[in-house]
């Protein structure tokens, strides 16, 4: 387990189709939704939740996939219907984090949408610290309204991303990282 200075300093996104198994593990996958769970919340609206695919489950969410996919492109081969039909089963698990954000009194909807940003990366870097890696994606079906409909998310629900998890291929290599110069400045 890295320490966790080093972790977050050395932290990459691996690829779904390089995120093998085997999988966490009922205990592991526990702990990695409580820390997705733990994040800063004004409010404590906990405005999202999360959708577990594992196993079987995976290529059952991945048929409605295909099917809407299919439905949009008659000329779609066997081979890229295929893909949509795995599109959740590259890696052994897939946690969606659902953004429940809706309006309130009080808490604007662009915090509860940051919290639920904040959800996925505690996912992420708690798939790390358990010794798998990760992957935060949305891809095309986040963002069609039949596919969220058929996965069961209500009509004001977002998908904040499908966070892959699994065990890397290989050890990810570095991509280049912005400036400090060039993002901070001091007031
Ligand atoms: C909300 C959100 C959605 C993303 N969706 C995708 C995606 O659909 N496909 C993709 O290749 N990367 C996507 N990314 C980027 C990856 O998660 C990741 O940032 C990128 O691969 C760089 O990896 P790094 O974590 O090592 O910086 C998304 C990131 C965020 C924050």
């Amino acid at each position: 387990m890295p320490d966790a200075l080093q972790l977050l300093k050395t932290r990459r996104s691996v690829k779904p189709m390089e995120l093998g198994g085997p999988g966490p593990s009922p205990a592991e996958l526990e702990t990695l939704l409580t820390i997705g769970a733990r994040v800063p919340d004004h409010g404590k609206l906990a405005p999202w939740r999360f959708i577990v695919f594992e196993g079987d489950a995976r290529l059952a969410a991945g048929e409605k996939i295909a099917a809407i996919f299919r439905a949009d492109r008659a000329d779609a081969t066997p081979e890229q219907i295929e893909f949509e039909r795995k599109r959740l089963a590259r890696a052994p698990l897939v946690v969606a984090v659902v953004s429940r954000a809706a309006p309130h009194v009080k808490i604007p909807e662009w915090e509860q949408q940051l919290s639920a940003g904040a959800a996925a990366m505690n996912l992420v870097n708690a798939a790390y610290a358990l010794g798998f890696a990760a992957s935060w994606i949305t891809e095309w079906y986040s963002y069609d309204r039949r596919v969220l409909d058929a996965l069961g998310l209500a009509p004001h629900e977002r998908i904040a991303g499908f966070v892959h998890i699994g065990r890397p291929a290989k050890p990810p290599e570095e991509r280049d990282r912005p400036q400090l110069a060039d993002i901070v400045t001091r007031y």
